[in-house]
């Protein structure tokens, strides 16, 4: 078993919040540096943090107690995002290439070789695409969305789709056609769907209906370009207070809090990655930001000047917390 050295550099950051410093925001290095870690998932029950890391086609489990990380491997290709399943142990759905599957897995110990099972194909037709992010509405149906392998610019765009998952695991296009989907993040009121194609540049907000899981009136909130905000939208989630956190990747190398009534910046954090993919809240009073991080993308040079590239992150000292991560109904 390989094993990790976790080690405990600290950075002391300053993030801005409606113009004011803040010194005591600390990020430590808790994981990695892996290829392109993605889609953290806080377990509220078992206190475990899942992530991915997708080209390696691995899921990892962080331990925050112990520092001791567990993975285990799927050779259905690449993994872009990993929830457990409500109400059964040791039992998870993941995006695995363009299949959804279900995974029998102790995530406290490694295993190369899980018992893995199909419950969908998406994007049937469509060359060269995989899954991507996914989370679970307020109902318990796993919605992820899909983006071109192997492409940051998405030549020809509009190629990939979101999905809400049936319990079943029977697939429903929500929207189509996109380029790269990203994060996904419902308000506490159950009404609103926030959500982040990264090749628009944009998070948008569309009307919920928690009933039938159906979503009309799509807006936009954060137009990034338009902000002179540097890099894309990826991962999201949100706070008790019901902002927005926001994974800047392609060179953003902060994570935002942005209000989803006004479509304002309020606070921007430093990170010492540039590719900054994805962010959930986590620890025992979920007040720890974990933030994932890529180092796929970077030349060598670059990786020379943030050879923390890849890592995962703890963001403690933000004075926010985040409300538990619902697990999938799928069955
Ligand atoms: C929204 O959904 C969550 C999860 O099912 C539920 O706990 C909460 O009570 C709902 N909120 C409202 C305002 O209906
Ligand atoms: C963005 O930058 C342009 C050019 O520097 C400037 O004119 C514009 O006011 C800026 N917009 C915002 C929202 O800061």
């Amino acid at each position: 078993m390989k094993t990790f050295g976790v080690s405990f550099i600290v950075f002391f950051v300053t993030s801005f919040a409606l113009g004011q410093c803040q010194n005591n925001v600390k990020i430590t290095r808790i994981a990695g540096p892996y290829v392109l870690a993605e889609g953290p998932h806080w377990d509220y029950e078992r206190n475990l943090l899942y992530f991915v890391d997708i080209p390696e086609q691995r899921i990892y489990c962080y331990q925050p107690t112990t520092g001791i990380i567990t993975y285990t491997h799927l050779e259905c290709g690449p993994v872009g995002v990993v929830v457990p399943v409500a109400e059964r142990r040791n039992t998870f759905i993941a995006g695995c290439g363009r299949e959804l599957v279900q995974v029998y897995w102790d995530p406290l110990t490694t295993n190369r070789n899980p018992r893995v099972e199909v419950l969908s194909r998406v994007d049937t037709g469509v060359p060269d695409t995989r899954l991507n992010d996914g989370k679970v509405d307020p109902r318990g149906r796993f919605w992820a969305g899909t983006m071109l392998i192997g492409s940051r610019q998405a030549h020809p765009p509009d190629q990939a789709s979101l999905y809400r998952f049936a319990y079943n695991g029977t697939p429903t296009t929500m929207i189509t056609p996109i380029s790269l989907s990203n994060g996904l993040v419902w308000s506490h009121s159950n009404n609103s769907f926030y959500y982040i194609d990264s090749l628009a540049y944009n998070i948008v907000v569309y009307d919920f209906n928690d009933a039938t899981g159906d979503i009309s009136n799509k807006r936009t909130l954060l137009d990034f370009k338009k902000n002179n905000i540097t890099g894309i939208p990826d991962g999201m989630t949100i706070d008790k207070a019901g902002n927005l956190w926001v994974a800047v990747n392609f060179g953003g190398a902060r994570v935002i809090q942005v209000d989803p009534k006004t479509g304002r910046v309020l606070r921007s954090v430093e990170m010492p990655v540039t590719e900054v993919s994805s962010v959930a809240f986590g620890g025992r009073n979920k007040d720890i930001l974990y933030v994932t991080s890529a180092r796929d993308q970077l030349s060598e040079s670059q990786l020379r000047e943030q050879p923390l590239a890849g890592s995962v992150f703890a963001i403690h000292g933000l004075g926010v917390s985040g409300s538990p991560m619902l697990a999938s109904r799928i069955i």
